[in-house]
């Protein structure tokens, strides 16, 4: 896991939670509108994907627990995962591409509702994502991807002044270069080539030789507008389009999408793309649905984009209508750590997945509240283009004192806390009923991170390994892990 050089090991702060009767007069408990629908408080949990879909993208049961649990803590708003937006397979991750997927996550509103007595209002995070294989074996790069062409046939003639390397044929290229040293092939690859050796292969939204690539501004604003009526037929309060982190529309925005056709160079026609699927999506489920959008207030790439073009779009997205503005960081594909072979780059193993996930070991600043000066400017640009637009901030949020600051002082108007709504569900509820001392807190150690980034099925290190034995706790597939925290007695209700 990456961590800032030197690192500063941080604990968690000391919390002092509040009595019914402050939690009753605070501001993290009072109501928010977010477009159509009121949230009964200002809490929130982000999208998290738990790796519990079916291979073709069906809710589960463990899905449904997942959700039911999380909505027994009944924070004000809940997302559920990106949810692929295309009818193509891309594992155990819940997809929204087609009709058939409106039962399952038919159940899941009911399951919400149900668990929350009513009380939690759900959105679903919508996403698209380009191509990523997984990083191959050498041979196998150089025998079967590698394209072949006269430019590398030029480079070897070049490298070892040789002329005769310029009639060599395909096979006999091929060959050579499987063997050769490293300095050799660096020299003859281009960069993307090198970087589909050793990474694998990974679509930009620069590639506009790709037809695929070169449509997706005439293909990305039905497919979102297709899914957010699937969503808004399947009983969700509300769609949350995903433009942050490492997938397409994220990529339209950043600082590093030089498409000359009108969608890439400037802010304004970075941000075309994302504002007609914003249009696309609202002619289809109509004024009177909540549509908000996750984005970045910093990449923390190079050459990537910053808390000013951030602010710039921001302003964009509420003059267009957007419901609310949830603020995310980093999580790029550029700064990833290389995979090992056969597995594919995750954008969260470098600095840019640190400052989305962070942790206890860091650097002065530490992770809580660390992503808040950029919710404050978001909200900012957008109070100063006139608008009243719900900022959303996230990130190393895991106390009731934080949560009231942000809000007090204006650095947000609601509060997303994901790692510790995962280490315990109920810390909302338990904070608002006076009881905070039971709330379990997470460590920020990124444990669960780890498994995401293995895909395999998320969960806490803090309540995992606990009564395995229990009559109905659901395993993992390996039998040695609950899949969701213990129930929480509740004593006496709000
Ligand atoms: C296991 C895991 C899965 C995540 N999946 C998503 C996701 O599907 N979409 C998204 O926008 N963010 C995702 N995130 C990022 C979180 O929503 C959140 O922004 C981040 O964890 C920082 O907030 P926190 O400090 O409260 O955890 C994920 C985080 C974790 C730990
Ligand atoms: S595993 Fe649990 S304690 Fe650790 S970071 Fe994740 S949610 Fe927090």
């Amino acid at each position: 896991m990456w961590h800032p050089e030197p690192v500063v090991r941080h604990s968690i702060p000391e919390a002092r939670w509040p009595t019914a009767e402050e939690a009753a007069q605070s501001l993290l408990f009072r109501p928010v509108r977010v477009g159509r629908v009121e949230l009964e408080s200002r809490t929130w949990v982000p999208a998290m994907v738990p790796w519990r879909a079916t291979e073709d993208g069906f809710v589960t049961r463990e899905n449904l627990e997942w959700y039911g649990r999380f909505a027994a803590g009944r924070p004000g708003a809940l997302v559920v995962e990106a949810t692929g937006i295309r009818d193509v397979p891309s594992g155990p991750l819940l997809r929204i591409g087609h009709d058939r997927f409106l039962p399952g996550l038919c159940e899941l509103v009911e399951v919400v509702r149900r668990e929350s007595g009513g009380r939690t209002r759900l959105f679903i995070q919508l996403i698209d994502f380009l191509n990523v294989k997984r990083r191959p074996e050498r041979a196998k790069f150089f025998e079967r991807f590698l394209d072949v062409s006269d430019r590398h046939r030029r480079a070897l003639a070049e490298l070892f002044d040789d002329k005769v390397w310029l009639e060599r044929d395909e096979g006999e290229v091929r060959t050579f270069l499987k063997d050769a040293p490293e300095e050799v092939v660096e020299r003859v690859l281009d960069g993307r080539e090198l970087e589909s050796l050793r990474f694998g292969y990974r679509e930009r939204v620069t590639d506009t030789q790709l037809e695929h690539v070169r449509e997706l501004p005439r293909v990305l604003p039905g497919l979102f507008a297709d899914a957010a009526r699937r969503a808004r037929a399947a009983g969700f309060d509300g769609v949350e389009l995903h433009y942050a982190h490492a997938y397409t529309m994220a990529s339209f925005l950043s600082r590093r999408n030089a498409r000359a056709d009108g969608y890439g160079g400037s802010p304004e026609r970075r941000v075309r793309l994302p504002l007609e699927v914003y249009r696309a999506v609202r002619a289809e489920v109509g004024d009177d649905y909540t549509v908000g959008v996750r984005f970045l207030g910093d990449e923390v790439i190079e050459g990537g984009s910053r808390i000013e073009d951030a602010a710039f779009y921001a302003a964009e997205f509420a003059r267009a209508g957007f419901d609310f503005l949830s603020v995310s960081k980093g999580g790029k594909f550029e700064d990833a750590k290389q995979p090992k072979v056969g597995q594919a780059v995750y954008p969260y193993t470098g600095r840019s997945g640190y400052e989305c996930m962070p942790t206890v070991l860091s650097d002065a600043l530490g992770p809580f509240g660390r992503n808040l000066p950029l919710s404050r400017e978001v909200k900012r640009a957008v109070n100063d283009a006139g608008f009243r637009t719900p900022v959303v901030a996230a990130g190393g949020v895991g106390t009731f004192e934080l949560a009231e600051e942000i809000l007090r002082r204006g650095d947000a108007d609601i509060v997303g806390a994901a790692r510790q709504s995962l280490a315990d569900p109920d810390w909302f509820r338990k904070a608002r009923a006076g009881r905070g001392a039971e709330v379990r807190r997470c460590t920020y150690t990124n444990y669960c991170e780890a498994l995401d980034q293995t895909h395999k099925q998320v969960t806490c290190k803090l309540w995992d390994r606990e009564g395995l034995t229990e009559p109905g706790a659901s395993l993992s597939t390996d039998g040695r892990r609950r899949l969701l925290p213990p129930k929480w007695e509740v004593m006496s209700d709000e």
